[in-house]
C-alpha cells in the first residue's frame, strides 16, 4: 500500500495527495468492513461499532500524546461505547498499540486527516443505519456533530500544498493508519464465527 510518490506532485494540494496515496487502503477498508458487517441486523451494526471501538482506542491514546492541540480531533470511543451500551453490548478491550516510531513533520496531521476524514463516509453509513434500523439504532458514533466540525476546520488546512517533508510525514503516517485499521478489520469476527449456527 506504500506509494511510490511520498513527496506528491508540485501544486499539488496535501488534501489530494493523501487521498491519492490511500485510495487502495481506503477501498479494501470499505470492503473489509461491509464484507464484515451485512448490516441486516443488530449484530452485524454492533460488530462494526466494535471493531470501530477497538481501532480508534489506540489511535486516540496517540493523538493525544503527540499530536498539538488543534491537531486532537474529538474522541469518539465514548460515543461508540455509549451506541454499543444501548445495544445491550459492551464496549470491546482496545486493539494493540497503534505506533509510527518517532513522530515526524506531519505526522499528527496525517493521522488526525483519517480519522477526521472518516466522519464523510459515516455520514453515508448512517443513512443507511437509520434506514436498515427503521431509526431505531444509537448513531452517537455516526452522526457525530463535532467529528464534522473538526473536519471542516482541518480542510482549510490541508487544501494547499505542503512543505515535503511535512507531505511525506503526513503520507506516512496516514498509510500506517489504514494498516492498523485493516488489521483491526481482519481481525475482526465475521458473522458466521460470532453467530452461533
Ligand atoms: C464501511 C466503511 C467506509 C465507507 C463506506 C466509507 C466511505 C467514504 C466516503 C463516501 C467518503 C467520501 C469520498 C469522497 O468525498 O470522494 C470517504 C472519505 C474518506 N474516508 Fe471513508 N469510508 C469507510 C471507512 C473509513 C474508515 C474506517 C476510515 C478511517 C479510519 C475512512 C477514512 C476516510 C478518509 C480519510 C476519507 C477522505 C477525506 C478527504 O476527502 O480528504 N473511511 N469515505
Amino acid at each position: 500500500m506504500a506509494s511510490a510518490n511520498h513527496m506528491g506532485m508540485p501544486g499539488e494540494s496535501l488534501r489530494t495527495h493523501l487521498r491519492a496515496a490511500t485510495m487502495a487502503a481506503h477501498d479494501l477498508l470499505d470492503h473489509a468492513m461491509q464484507a464484515a458487517n451485512g448490516w441486516q441486523t443488530r449484530e452485524d451494526y454492533a460488530r462494526f461499532l466494535s471493531l470501530q471501538h477497538a481501532a480508534r482506542a489506540p489511535l486516540e491514546a496517540w493523538l493525544a500524546a503527540h499530536a498539538p492541540a488543534g491537531l486532537v480531533p474529538p474522541p469518539q470511543t465514548g460515543l461508540i461505547a455509549r451506541d454499543l451500551a444501548q445495544l445491550g453490548m459492551p464496549a470491546p478491550a482496545p486493539a494493540p498499540l497503534f505506533t509510527i516510531g518517532r513522530p515526524a513533520p506531519g505526522s499528527a496531521l496525517g493521522v488526525a486527516w483519517v480519522l477526521a476524514g472518516s466522519a464523510l463516509g459515516n455520514k453515508a453509513i448512517a443513512k443507511q443505519v437509520a434506514r436498515i434500523g427503521g431509526g431505531a439504532w444509537p448513531v452517537a458514533f455516526l452522526g457525530d456533530d463535532g467529528a464534522m466540525a473538526f473536519w471542516q476546520d482541518l480542510r482549510a488546512r490541508i487544501e494547499g500544498p505542503a512543505a515535503p517533508t511535512e507531505a511525506e510525514g503526513a503520507t506516512r503516517a496516514a498509510e500506517a493508519v489504514f494498516s492498523h485499521f485493516l488489521a483491526a478489520a481482519e481481525h475482526a469476527p465475521t458473522h458466521e464465527e460470532s453467530v452461533p449456527a
